[in-house]
C-alpha cells in the first residue's frame, strides 16, 4: 500500500465526523475510503473493486466516469465557475435547467421549479412554500403538515419533523410543532393484519382521512410522501394507495408534497416516482438524480396550483424569503443539463424498466434463506429485510450482526451494498446491464451461502 493509502487510512475518521454515524464508531471500526470509480465499479483507496450496487448513494445514475457530464462540467467551470441567482441576478444555465427541467415536467403541469443544494433543502423548501401558499390567500390557520411513519424527507429541522423514524427525529426534539404522522401502507408490516394490498391501500388512505377530520382539515397546509419509500427499506405502496390520497387532498383542499429525491429521474421505472400511480402533486422534492450525483445539486418543482396563487397575489406577500447562495449553480445546472441529455439518448427509464424487472425477479430466489422475511421493490430499488424468525416476521435485533456480515462478505466478493435497519438495500446506477444484475444476485448468493 503506498504512503498516501495509509495516510488515509490513518485519518479515516478521526478528523472527519460522518453522516448517521456515531464518531466511537467511525473510530473503532473505519468504513472503507472509496478513492476511484468508473462506470458502475468502485475501487476503495487500499484498490479493492467493487460493483457499486448503491449508486453511491442512490445517485450515481449514469455510474461514475460519464464522460459528456465531466465535459459539461469542465466546459461551464471554463466560462463561469459561480454566480448567484438571489433577487436582481441570475445565471444562464440555471435558466436553461429551468427551462428543460419544466419541459421534462410538463406532463406532471409544472409551472417553475425552485433550485437548492440537495434533498433536505428541496423538502425544506416544499415545505415553506406550502405555508406560504396558504398564507397568500388568507388561510393562515393551515400549518400542519402529514407524514408517513418510516418515510425519510433529510434532516432539517422540517424534514426531521416530517420524518418517521425516531433515529432522525429523537435527539432534535423539540421538532417543528404540528406535525403528524399516519400509517404506511406496508404489506409486509402493517398495524392492520391485511395481506391484501388494495385493502390496504384503502385502510391506510382511511387513516389519513381521519387524522385530517381529526386536526380539522383547514388547519392542514400539505400532506407530504415518497412515491415508494426509499430509506425506510423500500416500500411500495400498493397501486390504489397514491390515487386515493389524491383524491383525499383534493377533498380537503390540502397540498400534495411529493418527495421525489430518490424516485425522481428514473429509478423506479417512471421519469418521476408519482407517475408511477398516474397521480400529479402540487409540489415535488428532487436532487440525487437530478445531476446523477455529479455535483450537489436540489430542486422543488412547483405545480401550476401552487405557482398561480404567487404570481396572481397582490398583497405584495408573494416574494419567497427562502434561497440558498447556490441555489441554481451554474456548474451543478450543467451537469443536470447534460443528465437530461443523457438519459433521453441512452433510454435510461426504458434500461430501468427492462433490468430492474429482471433484477425484482432474480432477488425472489433469496425468500429461500431462513434470515430473509421479504424482498420487495420496483424499478432499481430493492430491499431484502432480514427477519429472527420468519414464520413469527420477528424483527432482526440489534445485537445481531448478520447483516453487516453479509454487506462484509458481500464486499470482500467485490460487491458494494448498503445496511439501514434491518435491510440490506440494493439501489444499482440506472445504467447497470442484465450481466450487471447477474453479478450483483450471483455474488450476494454466495455470501448468503456462507454466512447465512
Ligand atoms: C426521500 C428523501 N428525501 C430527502 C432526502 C435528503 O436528501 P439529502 O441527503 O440530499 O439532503 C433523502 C436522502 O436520501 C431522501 O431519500
Amino acid at each position: 500500500m503506498s504512503d498516501y493509502a495509509d495516510f488515509i487510512n490513518e485519518n479515516n475518521a478521526k478528523f472527519f465526523w460522518q453522516p448517521m454515524e456515531n464518531p466511537q464508531n467511525a473510530v473503532k471500526k473505519r468504513p472503507d475510503v472509496i478513492a476511484k470509480g468508473e462506470g458502475c465499479w468502485i475501487w476503495d483507496i487500499n484498490g479493492h473493486k467493487t460493483f457499486d450496487a448503491v449508486a453511491g448513494l442512490w445517485s450515481s445514475n449514469l455510474g461514475h466516469s460519464n464522460q459528456r457530464i465531466r465535459n459539461a462540467i469542465v466546459e461551464q467551470l471554463d466560462t463561469l465557475p459561480f454566480y448567484n441567482s438571489f433577487r436582481g441576478n441570475t445565471n444562464n444555465k440555471a435558466v436553461e435547467l429551468s427551462v428543460e427541467l419544466t419541459k421534462l415536467m410538463q406532463p406532471d403541469d409544472v409551472q417553475s421549479v425552485v433550485f437548492c443544494n440537495g434533498g433536505s433543502d428541496a423538502v425544506e423548501t416544499a415545505l415553506k412554500l406550502a405555508r406560504q401558499y396558504w398564507k397568500l390567500q388568507n388561510q393562515g390557520d393551515r400549518t400542519k403538515f402529514i407524514s408517513l411513519k418510516q418515510g425519510y424527507h433529510g434532516t432539517h429541522f422540517g424534514g426531521a419533523s416530517v420524518n418517521g423514524n425516531i433515529n432522525f427525529r429523537r435527539m432534535y426534539e423539540p421538532l417543528l410543532p404540528g406535525c403528524f404522522h399516519v400509517e404506511t401502507p406496508w404489506l409486509y408490516r402493517n398495524a392492520f393484519g391485511l395481506d391484501d394490498p388494495i385493502e390496504l391501500g384503502k385502510q391506510c388512505a382511511v387513516m389519513l382521512e381521519r387524522e385530517i377530520i381529526f386536526q380539522g382539515p383547514d388547519t392542514i397546509a400539505a400532506f407530504i410522501a415518497e412515491p415508494v419509500q426509499g430509506a425506510g427499506g423500500v416500500i411500495v405502496p400498493p397501486e390504489n394507495y397514491w390515487p386515493l390520497v389524491r383524491e383525499i387532498c383534493d377533498k380537503y383542499g390540502i397540498l400534495l408534497i411529493a418527495d421525489e429525491v430518490i424516485t425522481g429521474f428514473g429509478r423506479a421505472g417512471e421519469m418521476f416516482g408519482t407517475r408511477l400511480w398516474n397521480v400529479k402533486a402540487d409540489l415535488w422534492c428532487l436532487a440525487k438524480g437530478i445531476s446523477a450525483g455529479y455535483l450537489p445539486l436540489g430542486a422543488t418543482a412547483v405545480g401550476r396550483k401552487v405557482f398561480d396563487v404567487f404570481m396572481n397575489d397582490t398583497s405584495g406577500r408573494g416574494s419567497i424569503g427562502h434561497g440558498y447562495t447556490y441555489s441554481g449553480h451554474p456548474v451543478a445546472a450543467a451537469a443536470a443539463l447534460e443528465t437530461f441529455k443523457v438519459m433521453a439518448d441512452e433510454n435510461i427509464v426504458g434500461n430501468v424498466k427492462t433490468v430492474g424487472a429482471h433484477f425484482n425477479k432474480r432477488l425472489q430466489e433469496f425468500k429461500k434463506y431462513d434470515c430473509v422475511g421479504d424482498v420487495r421493490g420496483i424499478g432499481l430499488m430493492v430491499a431484502l429485510e432480514l427477519v429472527e424468525d420468519k414464520a413469527k416476521k420477528t424483527t432482526l435485533s440489534k445485537s445481531n450482526n448478520l447483516l453487516s456480515r453479509l454487506a462484509r462478505n458481500a464486499y470482500e466478493r467485490g460487491l458494494t451494498v448498503r445496511t439501514s435497519g434491518a435491510n440490506m438495500i440494493l439501489s444499482p446506477p440506472l445504467i447497470a446491464t442484465m450481466t450487471d444484475i447477474d453479478y450483483i444476485v450471483d455474488t450476494l448468493h454466495a455470501a448468503f451461502a456462507e454466512i447465512a
